[in-house]
């Protein structure tokens, strides 16, 4: 794990990264099917960046350990050396852990967003054919989510039924809120948990989506929201997004929030006028919808959905439902990031897969998009145009492996291996 002395890191300063033409990126090869994955990543990103780039410029890989490796190795799932070089480095690559089951076991996964505080979970949906879709149209879908990644129930502040904890907070409600102690239904026997969603939560997480749609020529965000049950937590979210829309960014975006109020005050034609100059001059268009009918909308109308931002458990659930809409979670790319620090950790967005780990049969484009995704990050987008490009005429030629293509007619099943080298091929 030690770094030679000649190669330097990516350094970052006022939220700007500083990008080397060698830099370090440490890597965690990833428990069950991770190290085949982080081969085929890995070969690709060299491929494209040798022919973006021919020698100027070179990726300097470092393994660091987590998971069984890393129990093996240093006696230790998550040694604080991996921390600590995820952080000098400031950007790295990760393969899919395993989570230990049971009481007091943490995931490594949430452990590694904790500990460098990437509070993006940021996660992109696109369509490459032929991969399997459940829709008519997936070529409509488009979108990117932004999930919020260390606050809402997902904080783990949880107190067990029966417990002296559980018994004083029912307490503390029952003299100081009877109101929200009435709503308890059966509280003798109730666990509870608390939904911190702040405001400084909230406003990073919003600016990040705002920042990346302005950059990117989206037309609109959405703050996915469950305000209209939980009017502090979620509500609040929504609210603060729209604040910082209307302050921040008041003269790049159009609040909805705003709109409605115009309808209100002068009338639907005025407030459609204004509208219409809005998107005449570009603005980035801020709305809200209620993350329910974001479900139903991702469905019916996936071309409706652009940059989507939302709580943690929202994103949790739809980022997984967003992904099946393009072939799933074999091909969906996804990263953790803190846009302040800079520190961003790139992953495969599946699992260990352990019933196929070690037959060369893994679908190795979750964790090469993510690759790519990386590059972009770096700023490397040539790089990062030939991987794209490489990847869909390699699945147009229907060379897939066999999760995709078992659901498909005229697929030519290949392994991840063959997969890997006909990517690198039609580069
Ligand atoms: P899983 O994603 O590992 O597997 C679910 C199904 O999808 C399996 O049939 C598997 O063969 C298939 N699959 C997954 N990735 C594939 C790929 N790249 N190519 C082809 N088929 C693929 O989810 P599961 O079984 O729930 O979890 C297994 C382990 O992985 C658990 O310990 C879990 O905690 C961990 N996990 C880790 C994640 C991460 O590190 N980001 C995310 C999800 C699960």
């Amino acid at each position: 794990m030690s770094q030679p002395s000649n190669l330097q890191n990516i350094v970052c300063e006022n939220g700007q990264l500083l990008v080397p033409d060698r830099p370090v990126i440490p890597y965690i090869e990833g428990d069950g099917i991770g190290a085949e994955v982080m081969s085929a990543a890995q070969k690709v990103v060299d491929a494209a960046v040798e022919r973006a780039y021919s020698s100027r410029r070179k990726i300097e890989w470092m393994e660091v350990y987590a998971g069984q490796k890393a129990e093996k190795i240093t006696g230790s799932s998550l040694p604080e050396e991996t921390i600590n070089t995820f952080k000098r480095c400031h950007v790295g690559l990760k393969g899919p852990l395993n989570t230990p089951v049971g009481e007091g076991a943490r995931s490594l996964n949430v452990a590694l967003r904790k500990e460098l505080d990437l509070y993006a979970n940021f996660r992109p949906v696109k369509y490459y054919p032929p991969a399997p879709s459940p829709l008519l149209h997936p070529e409509r879908v488009n979108a990117v989510l932004f999930r919020e990644n260390t606050e809402d129930v997902y904080a783990g502040v949880e107190f067990e039924s029966g417990s002296d904890a559980a018994r004083s907070l029912l307490e503390y409600l029952k003299t100081n809120s009877p109101h929200n102690y009435a709503r308890i239904r059966f509280p003798e026997t109730s666990a509870l948990g608390l939904k911190p969603v702040s405001r400084e939560g909230s406003t990073r997480i919003i600016r990040s989506a705002i920042e990346y749609a302005l950059s990117n020529n989206r037309q609109s965000v959405t703050l996915l929201h469950k305000g209209n049950i939980m009017k502090f937590t979620e509500g609040g979210f929504m609210k603060w997004g729209y604040d910082l829309a209307e302050t921040e960014f008041a003269s790049q975006t159009y609040s909805m929030r705003k709109h409605k109020k115009l309808v209100a005050e002068k009338g639907d034609a005025q407030a459609k006028s204004a509208l219409k100059s809005a998107r005449e001059e570009g603005k980035l268009i801020v709305k809200d919808m209620i993350v329910d009918a974001a479900f139903e909308r991702a469905i019916a109308h996936p071309e409706d959905m652009d940059v989507l931002v939302t709580t943690n458990l929202n994103g949790d659930y739809l980022s997984d439902a967003l992904a099946a809409l393009v072939g799933g979670l074999g091909i969906a790319p996804g990263a953790n990031i803190n846009y302040t620090t800079g520190d961003a950790v790139f992953e495969a967005v599946h699992g260990t897969a352990p019933d196929i780990a070690g037959k060369d049969m893994a679908n190795p484009c979750s964790l090469i998009l993510s690759s790519m995704l990386m590059l972009r990050y770096l700023g490397w987008h040539e790089a990062a145009d030939l991987i794209e490009k490489s990847l869909g005429s390699t699945l147009a030629g229907r060379n897939l492996t066999p999760d995709f293509a078992c659901q498909m007619d005229n697929a030519v099943q290949c392994s991840t291996t063959q997969f890997t080298s006909l990517l690198i091929q039609s580069m």
